[in-house]
């Protein structure tokens, strides 16, 4: 599949065959992913791959996730969208896998009396590994979709990120995103994109 197809189908899957995922497949998919940029090629990131009565545990803490979600979608979406979306954290769409990212646990003291600078130094660490993060999480997602599988990449489960913690028996990582990975059941269309998101600069023609 060429890349621009992956980037341009890759869809939000929220509901799943109940087919497993050849366990040789999902290996290759993370183990390519793992070969995203990450600054000054630290890799300062942790993938866990759950199945099984653990995915049963996490499905319920991610189900508890969904109400906090619930009063902003209801300000952007109609009561279909916001029910559906409902619906899916109740069981994270059937997905036979739940891949979870995380980065080492880094909290620090900022406040906007502080310069850019002083902001950066202070978060640092931690900025730069939620960026290494995302384009991992970039990565599974359209090497899941050049295998034909399907991926939603979540974050709404960090409402419940101590309860998600404590099923993994994690206290030294922050949850950065919640993945189910599996089958598509469903093809939804693509939500449109914005314009003038592009400026291009010191351009002869206009592009
Ligand atoms: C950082 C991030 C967080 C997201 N969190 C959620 C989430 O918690 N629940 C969910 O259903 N979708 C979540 N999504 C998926 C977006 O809703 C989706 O990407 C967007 O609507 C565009 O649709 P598409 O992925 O099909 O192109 C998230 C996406 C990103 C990048």
């Amino acid at each position: 599949m060429e890349i621009r197809e992956a980037v341009r189908q890759r869809r939000s899957i929220r509901k799943y065959k109940d087919t497993e995922i050849p366990e040789q497949v999902l290996k290759e998919v993370l183990e390519d992913a793992l070969w995203a940029p990450s600054g000054v090629n630290r890799q300062n990131w942790f993938i866990y791959a759950v199945r099984g009565e653990k995915k049963d545990e996490l499905l319920k803490a991610v189900a508890g996730s969904g109400k906090y979600l619930k009063p902003r979608l209801e300000t952007l979406y109609k009561k279909e969208v916001v029910n559906l979306t409902m619906s899916f954290f109740t069981n994270l769409g059937g997905a036979p896998v739940i891949l979870l990212v995380y980065i080492p646990k880094n909290i620090v003291e900022i406040h906007p009396a502080m310069s850019n600078r002083e902001r950066y130094l202070a978060e640092h660490e931690r900025f730069v590994n939620l960026l290494s993060a995302s384009a991992l999480i970039q990565n599974i997602l359209l090497l899941a979709k050049s295998r034909g599988l399907g991926t939603c990449w979540m974050t709404a489960p960090k409402y419940n990120e101590d309860q998600i913690n404590e099923i993994m028996g994690i206290t030294d990582k922050e949850l950065v995103a919640v993945i189910p990975i599996g089958y598509p059941d469903q093809n939804p269309p693509a939500p449109p994109r914005k314009g003038e998101k592009i400026r291009f600069i010191g351009f002869n023609q206009p592009v």
